[in-house]
């Protein structure tokens, strides 16, 4: 079942959104030459907590750690380390806040010192695909809308969507139903729901540099590419309203 938030509840949403969202940005600053991913967790865990939030991710389905860093080939779920970051280092950066029972759910990749162009264009257009499935994030469509979008926007630039993971309802737990994924199935079979004002989702485009296939790491976590290839990741946290979507964990930058 979809739930649809309260205005009450919406107000704690904006308030766990905020909070992820610095701590994205935080992190982002701190993806530098030389520092270690631990280093970055530590951080944006201790600031977390100072928001008078909890990393929602730590312990969820017994993840080690307060934020997922995935390098380079890997799409997401990398669980900080002491490697250290070094030039042109693709980071994706993955982080949950939970606060007054609710979660706010976003990441980003980012590049370490100076990016490649080729790096920096898959950068830009996953970032892009999330804007690109806003745009159908509103009453009178349906999930399959916002999926169709994102997979349009990176098929048409040479690149392919992850299928094995998927965005999010976001709520009262990290994944709540409907699931948003990033392609169409054809023939469609699973449900697609119509978006309704209150439904939060977590629209999370996992966009590879080369071919679609993923597979998991011997850690039981970390995803990676099949082919090698650099793979990015880019979500916030959504609220869909009677007129245009609401991004609860809007970076200043864009808003
Ligand atoms: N960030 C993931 C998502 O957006 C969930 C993290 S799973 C965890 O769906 F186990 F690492 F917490
Ligand atoms: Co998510």
């Amino acid at each position: 079942m979809i739930k649809v938030k309260t205005e009450q509840e919406v107000l704690l949403m904006r308030q766990a959104g905020k909070v992820a969202a610095a701590a994205r940005r935080l992190a982002g600053e701190m993806a530098t030459v030389g520092a270690t991913t631990q280093s970055i967790d530590k951080r944006v865990h201790d600031f977390i907590l100072s928001q008078g939030a909890e990393p929602s991710f730590l312990g969820y389905n017994e993840y080690p750690a307060s934020i997922c860093i995935s390098i380079n080939e890997q799409v997401i779920h990398g669980i900080p380390s002491s490697r250290k970051l070094v030039p042109g280092d693709l980071v994706s950066i993955d982080i949950g806040a939970t606060k007054g029972g609710f979660v706010g759910d976003c990441a980003a990749t980012f590049v370490v010192g100076e990016g490649s162009p080729k790096a920096m264009r898959l950068v830009e257009v996953t970032k892009q695909c999330f804007f690109e499935g806003l745009k159908f994030a509103k009453v009178g469509y349906r999930v399959s809308d916002i999926s169709r979008a994102i997979q349009k926007y990176a098929e048409k630039n040479g690149y392919s969507v992850v299928r094995e993971y998927v965005g999010h309802g976001v709520g009262s737990k990290v994944h709540e139903p409907p699931e948003v994924p990033n392609y169409v199935e054809r023939p469609r079979r699973k449900p697609d729901p119509r978006l309704m004002p209150g439904m939060t989702l977590a629209v999370e485009p996992m966009i590879n540099a080369g071919g679609a296939a993923i597979r998991v790491l011997d850690d039981g976590w970390t995803v990676i590419t099949a082919d090698g290839e650099c793979s990015a990741h880019y979500e916030n946290t959504i609220l869909i309203t009677k007129g245009e979507p609401e991004i609860l964990t809007a970076d200043e930058e864009d808003s």
